[in-house]
């Protein structure tokens, strides 16, 4: 009987790009959804953007647009993303729809009806104190609050943490904190939360995170099981908050006006949401409920009906604590099995933007590198374990050049030229086709365990001797004599045989590969049972390129353009220091002036409050300031080669020219001017006042 299979991945937050260390998941759950189709399984793939939250709601008031507009663009560029990776959801949708609303109203009264054994609530309230912006009328979470650290007094630094001296600390704790949504100095204000108490779960949880599917297979990595069990399930459980005071961008929660619920309740509800709209729009075929089933329900039981996610090991407590805690008191089925993985590294360290490792699924793309090579990389490197994963970019150049193309490509392209039918009965090979056939299960085992590092292994060891027997054959030999047409037909006969049986192994990661494979020998590749019985007699489809050589060249290009996209801040480096009369001498002094003329220019300290791109402008970003009270003005200004990612200017202090006429230029009008140092490009730096310096003050 064929399984019937949820698979979701995490839900990207819909406020940035993809980028690699993103891809590794979606990568590694979209290689197992369709090794699980190929093995005939019914599978529903589903994913969606997650929405809500302060950090949409203050990036729509910043860029003056509507939240709707960001979610609109922000789905399309992921969906684009993604579909040119290979990762083919049945269904991509949003937590900020209507199914979401009315599922986590449903969750939301299953858990105000719960009580404890005791008879008590399991939702409680209570006040909380928080950083509260009096000009912008809301509530500040960490990252919206900035100033001094208290302890190596850098300023402009974040409310939970230095990146200078590297403490962390607690909002409250920060020397003259501003709010960066106003510049205003935040207070602490008291506001009713709601909490759900976890510590009734507790028993549950213990036996969840350590159970078995049907089969055997553990619901969790034993890792996972043994740090939920170590680090919160040996404790007494502390209750969750879960909502947020208005404003915030989410929903409300219904009978508590003027709260939200916090994006994270809300987020994996997305899940069960989006699955629903899925088979609303004919997406997933079946209901939700045959998918995901309530207790009573025919599936509830039934171990063939299974939910799976994957996530990173990041929100593991999100996964494996909160969300089988809401499902259980809402009587939805657990989950079967989360998945979890590690983080990606670049060359051994932390993507950095500074080093050009912080790469953007789209500037992979605009490398003109195929996406294949990703995907084979990452499956090389990932097994069921909750390690991280290195992307060492010289490696990766020479794994898919000698694995991909070196082994399994070079079958077909050494042979599939010199015949042009395969013959009718299947030649001698040594028991290299029946070998390659009995190794389907090992091979399944592992893709199903999510070892595609072991599967890999062996599809390439196949590989191996594949190579072995056409080196021995050499067809490019026999091709120069007539005499052997017959044993050159044999020996590409079989060359291509166990190249297609490769394919088809490596189908659930190469899909494009395998299809190729399929067209040239006019024969399946898509069922996993396909390798199993060689094609006979039939004529080749004319010969086309398959997969290219990796060009190193491309991931020098790839690293450089994300070098570009997100500057290091500017530091002098030891060249520029030597090169101290440099400046000068390119570019001589200025007239003298009198100081009646330099008194006309007034020049003020001016707080960054918003700053973004301009379509179609390639070095212009357009600055939304304020000197202070409620003054707000709009500067464009052409430093955009220089500082990349234009979020990081948010709440930082710059110098502006405060009375220059108003400018107009073609995407608006420019109400001041910028100051910066610096000959242009990369090379072009925004003056800052001293800490201390308050927007509004004159420079003198
Ligand atoms: O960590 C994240 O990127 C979240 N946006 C993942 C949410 S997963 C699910 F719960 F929605
Ligand atoms: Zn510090």
């Amino acid at each position: 009987m064929p399984r019937q299979i949820l698979v979701t991945a995490a839900l990207p937050y819909v406020n940035g790009h993809i980028h690699l260390g993103h891809l590794v998941e979606y990568i590694q759950a979209d290689i197992w959804v369709r090794f699980q189709r190929m093995r005939g399984n019914h599978v529903a793939f589903i994913c969606a953007d997650d929405t809500h939250g302060t950090a949409t709601m203050i990036r729509a008031r910043q860029e003056g647009r509507s939240e709707q507009q960001i979610m609109a663009e922000m789905s399309e560029a992921h969906q684009q993303d993604f579909a040119e990776f290979g990762v083919q959801f049945s269904y991509y949708g949003s937590t900020d729809s209507a199914s979401n609303k009315a599922l986590v109203g449903e969750i939301w009264s299953a858990l105000r009806a719960a009580k404890d054994a005791a008879g008590a609530a399991i939702v409680a309230e209570r006040d909380v104190t928080q950083l509260y912006d009096p000009k912008a009328g809301s509530f500040l979470a960490d990252r919206f609050v900035k100033g001094t650290c208290p302890k190596c007094k850098s300023p402009d630094q974040y409310g939970d943490s230095c990146d200078k001296c590297a403490s962390t600390f607690s909002p409250t704790d920060l020397i003259d904190p501003v709010s960066t949504l106003s510049g205003a100095k935040p207070e602490l204000r008291s506001a009713k939360h709601y909490f759900v108490r976890l510590e009734p779960f507790r028993a549950f949880l213990k036996e969840w995170t350590r159970s078995n599917g049907a089969d055997g297979t553990a619901t969790l990595q034993p890792e996972i099981a043994n740090w939920l069990h170590g680090t919160f399930l040996s404790d007494e459980l502390r209750d969750w908050d879960v909502s947020r005071p208005a404003p915030y961008f989410g929903f409300e929660i219904p009978d508590a006006p003027g709260n939200y619920f916090y994006v994270w309740v809300d987020a994996p509800v997305g899940y069960l949401a989006s699955l629903t709209d899925a088979c609303t729009a004919g997406k997933v075929a079946g209901t939700p409920r045959q998918w995901w089933p309530k207790t009573g329900d025919a599936g509830y039981a039934d171990q063939a009906v299974e939910v799976h996610h994957f996530i990173g090991k990041d929100i593991t407590y999100f996964h494996t604590l909160f969300w089988p805690a809401m499902l259980k008191a809402a009587g939805y089925k657990l989950p079967t099995q989360v998945h979890i993985h590690g983080f990606l590294t670049v060359d051994g360290e932390k993507m950095s933007k500074s080093k050009g490792t912080f790469i953007r699924a789209r500037t992979y793309l605009d490398a003109a590198l195929d996406p294949a090579y990703l995907r084979y990389y990452f499956a090389s490197k990932l097994n069921s374990k909750v390690e991280d994963i290195d992307l060492n970019l010289t490696e990766f150049a020479d794994k898919v050049n000698s694995d991909v193309v070196g082994k399994v490509v070079n079958l077909a392209s050494r042979t599939a030229k010199f015949v042009p039918t395969l013959t009718t009965t299947y030649p001698e090979d040594g028991g290299l086709f029946a070998t390659a056939a009995k190794e389907s299960d090992a091979i399944a085992e592992a893709f199903a365990s999510c070892d595609y590092n072991g599967a890999l292994r062996r599809i390439m060891a196949l590989a191996d001797r594949a190579n072995e027997f056409v080196e021995a054959r050499a067809p490019w030999a026999l091709k120069k004599d007539p005499a052997k047409a017959a044993e050159l037909a044999a020996t590409c006969t079989v060359s291509l045989n166990l190249f297609r049986q490769l394919c088809i192994y490596l189908a659930p990661v190469l899909p494009g590969l395998a299809q190729k494979a399929g067209e040239l020998l006019n024969a399946s590749c898509s069922s996993w049972n396909d390798a199993a019985k060689p094609v006979l007699g039939i004529t080749l489809a004319p010969f086309q390129h398959l997969v290219a050589r990796l060009d190193p060249v491309k991931v020098q290009a790839m690293v450089d353009a994300s070098k570009v996209e997100s500057p290091a801040p500017a530091t002098p480096t030891p060249a520029a220091v030597v090169d101290d009369g440099a400046a000068l001498s390119a570019e001589p002094l200025a007239g003298t002036i009198a100081f009646e003329d330099f008194a006309k220019v007034d020049l003020r300290v001016a707080r960054i409050i918003s700053a973004e791109e301009v379509p179609k402008a390639k070095k212009i970003l357009k600055l939304t300031v304020t000197l202070g009270s409620d003054d707000r003005r709009t500067v464009f200004a052409g430093i955009k080669s220089a500082y990349g990612d234009p979020t990081k200017l948010v709440g930082r202090l710059i110098v502006i020219v405060a009375n220059l006429a108003a400018k107009p230029m073609s995407f608006g009008t420019s109400e001041g001017m910028a100051i910066a140092a610096g000959p242009g490009g990369s090379e072009i730096f925004l003056l800052s006042p001293d800490s201390g310096a308050k927007p509004g003050q004159r420079i003198h």
